[in-house]
């Protein structure tokens, strides 16, 4: 595997495959910001799978932080990450600087207003700018044939594909499900910040899922009944605050009124103690066919 720490080097390593390529590789991209765990591992497996070449890049995006975040404090453990990448078989790893991604003079954003409006959104102002510009950088400079992004940060998938489609970029975006610990706590960089105790707590997010399945499962179809389930996990776990916890129409983010054959999106944050969770679950009915985003995994 090869790490690459430059634009030029890594366009040169990727113009080296395209030129040499015979019948037509395909090169599949995950872009990571490290601290990897098995929800990263899934993503390069899948694109393993998928793909004959697959790059990873580990940069921790300055620009996607706001300025009360985490970014000083996010767990940095590139050794650790660059021997998983090569253990999965992942070709090249591209790790820029801050000022190889970002020169002086830099000064472009995207923006996706509409679906960055809500949600993390409403929370984290400017998240989403960053993270199209950087997700669009990093397209701009891989030249993917697919990228592979997490269900576990829903809304990102949703501002990336906007963006994909708005901006024409030709790359296809496959969505990878997400990876949970066995008590059902979606894997993440940030768990790491959680104490013993916290670490308990924070499974209620899962727990709040569940809720709004059951209740789902047994014929109810009033967002109104699941979210009052999804509620009540959250306020019986003393550490738990809340966000949000809503039910959207996955497409749009906006709320619905019934989850009914046209699948729904159960979405929450919820900090425990200092440390701020999101997760999120596609709510059927039963009965329903499982309705095929255009967007979600075949
Ligand atoms: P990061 O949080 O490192 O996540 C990288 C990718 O891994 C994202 O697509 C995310 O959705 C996915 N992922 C994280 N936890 C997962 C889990 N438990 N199961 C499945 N997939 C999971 O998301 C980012 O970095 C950044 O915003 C980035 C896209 C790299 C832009 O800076």
């Amino acid at each position: 595997m090869r790490t690459l720490e430059q634009i030029l080097s890594l366009r040169t390593y990727v113009r080296g495959i395209r030129e040499t390529r015979q019948g037509g590789k395909l090169i599949g991209f995950v872009p990571t910001m490290g601290a990897l765990h098995e929800g990263h591992l899934s993503l390069i497996r899948k694109a393993k799978a998928d793909c004959d070449v697959v790059i990873a890049s580990i940069f921790v995006n300055p620009t996607q932080f706001g300025p009360k975040e985490d970014l000083a404090a996010y767990p940095r453990t590139f050794a650790r990450d660059q021997q998983l990448c090569m253990e999965e078989g992942v070709d090249a790893l591209f790790a820029p600087t801050v000022e190889e991604v970002y020169p002086s003079g830099f000064q472009t954003v995207v923006t996706v207003p509409e679906i960055a409006k809500t949600l993390e959104g409403e929370i984290r102002p400017g998240h989403f700018a960053g993270v199209a510009t950087v997700v669009l950088k990093l397209l701009n400079i891989v030249l993917p044939d697919r990228l592979y992004l997490g269900q576990k940060d829903f809304q990102q998938a949703l501002v990336v594909d906007r963006m994909m489609q708005d901006l024409n970029h030709p790359a296809e975006l496959s969505l990878v499900p997400t990876v949970r610990a066995a008590d059902g706590l979606a894997l993440s960089s940030r768990n790491a910040y959680l104490s013993a105790g916290e670490r308990r707590s924070a499974t209620v997010l899962y727990g709040a899922l569940q809720a709004a399945r059951a209740v789902v499962e047994a014929g109810e179809m009033s967002a109104e009944v699941a979210l009052e389930a999804m509620n009540q996990v959250i306020t019986n776990e003393p550490l738990a605050r809340p966000d949000y916890i809503c039910i959207v129409n996955p497409a749009t983010l906006n709320p619905v009124e019934r989850v009914d054959e046209a699948a729904s999106l159960a979405v929450l944050a919820v900090r425990i103690g200092t440390t701020r969770l999101i997760d999120n679950a596609i709510l059927i009915p039963p009965g329903s066919a499982t309705t095929r985003l255009r967007f979600m995994w075949p």
